[in-house]
C-alpha cells in the first residue's frame, strides 16, 4: 500500500461551516490525526466556569490565566479535561456564550497553541480553527478557508442543539456575535491566509466536499485517495 505524505492540513473559517466534521473525515481517510482547536478553547472555558472565574456575564481574566498551568487538556480524539471526557459538555450554550471572549485572551491563545504544537508534533495532522493557517501553522502545506451563508450555518448548528429551550434565533445571534468577535479581535483574528483555498459549502454536501478535496489532493499533492 502506498504511504501518504505526512503533511499538515489547516482548515480555518467561520463558525458552523462544518470544519470539524470535514477535518475528521479527512483524517479518517488519510490515517491522520484530527485536532479541533476550538474544542480546546471550549475546554478552557468549561474549566473556568466550573472554577467560578467565569459566570454572571463576566470573565475574571487574571484568575483564569492563573489557572492555565493546572489545566490538562487532550484530544483522544474526544476532548478530555484530565481523565474526564467533556466532548458533550463543551458544546452547551453556556460554554458557547463565553468561548469567544475567552479565546481573545492572549495567554489563553498561547496555552492552546502550545498544546496544539505538542499534539501535532508527529505530522500527518488535520487541524481546524480560526488561525491555524495564519498563526499556529503558517507553513502548513495545505490551507483551506471555509465559509457558508450564515442562515444555513445557524440551521445546521440548531439541528445539533440538545439544550431544551434554545431557539433558532438564539443560535443565529450567538453565531453572528462570534463571527464578529472572532474577526475583529486584536489577537490572531479570523482571516483567510493569503495562500488558503476558499471552500464555500452553502450548497454542498459532505460528499461534494470530499470529492472537491480528493481532486485537489490528487492534482496538487500526489495523494491517491
Ligand atoms: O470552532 P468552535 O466554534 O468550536 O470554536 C469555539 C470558539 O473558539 C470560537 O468562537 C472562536 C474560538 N477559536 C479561536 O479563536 N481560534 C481557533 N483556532 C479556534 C477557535
Amino acid at each position: 500500500m502506498k504511504t501518504q505524505p505526512q503533511i499538515i492540513i489547516a482548515i480555518d473559517g467561520y463558525s458552523s461551516t462544518g470544519k470539524s466534521s470535514f477535518a475528521k473525515l479527512i483524517a479518517e481517510r488519510l490515517g491522520y490525526i484530527h485536532l479541533d482547536s476550538g474544542a480546546l478553547y471550549r475546554a478552557v472555558t468549561l474549566y473556568g466556569l466550573r472554577k467560578g472565574v467565569i459566570g454572571g456575564g463576566k470573565i475574571d481574566e487574571a484568575a483564569l490565566v492563573a489557572l492555565l498551568p493546572g489545566i490538562e487538556v487532550s484530544q483522544r480524539p474526544d476532548t478530555y479535561l484530565g481523565e474526564e471526557n467533556v466532548e458533550g459538555l463543551i458544546r452547551q450554550m453556556e460554554v458557547s456564550s463565553y468561548v469567544s471572549p475567552v479565546s481573545a485572551i492572549a495567554k489563553v491563545r498561547n496555552f492552546v497553541d502550545d498544546n496544539l504544537h505538542r499534539m501535532a508534533a508527529g505530522g500527518g495532522v488535520v487541524m481546524d480553527g480560526r488561525d491555524i493557517g495564519t498563526t499556529v501553522f503558517p507553513n502548513a502545506e495545505l490551507k483551506i478557508f471555509m465559509t457558508a451563508d450564515d442562515l444555513v450555518r445557524a440551521m445546521r448548528r440548531y439541528k445539533e442543539t440538545t439544550d431544551p429551550g434554545t431557539t433558532f434565533i438564539d443560535v443565529l445571534n450567538n453565531l453572528r456575535d462570534r463571527d464578529r468577535r472572532d474577526s475583529t479581535r486584536e489577537v490572531s483574528p479570523l482571516r483567510k491566509a493569503s495562500d488558503a483555498i476558499v471552500l464555500d459549502n452553502t450548497c454542498m454536501t459532505m460528499e461534494d466536499e470530499m470529492a472537491w478535496l480528493t481532486d485537489l489532493l490528487n492534482s496538487k499533492y500526489g495523494f491517491s485517495l
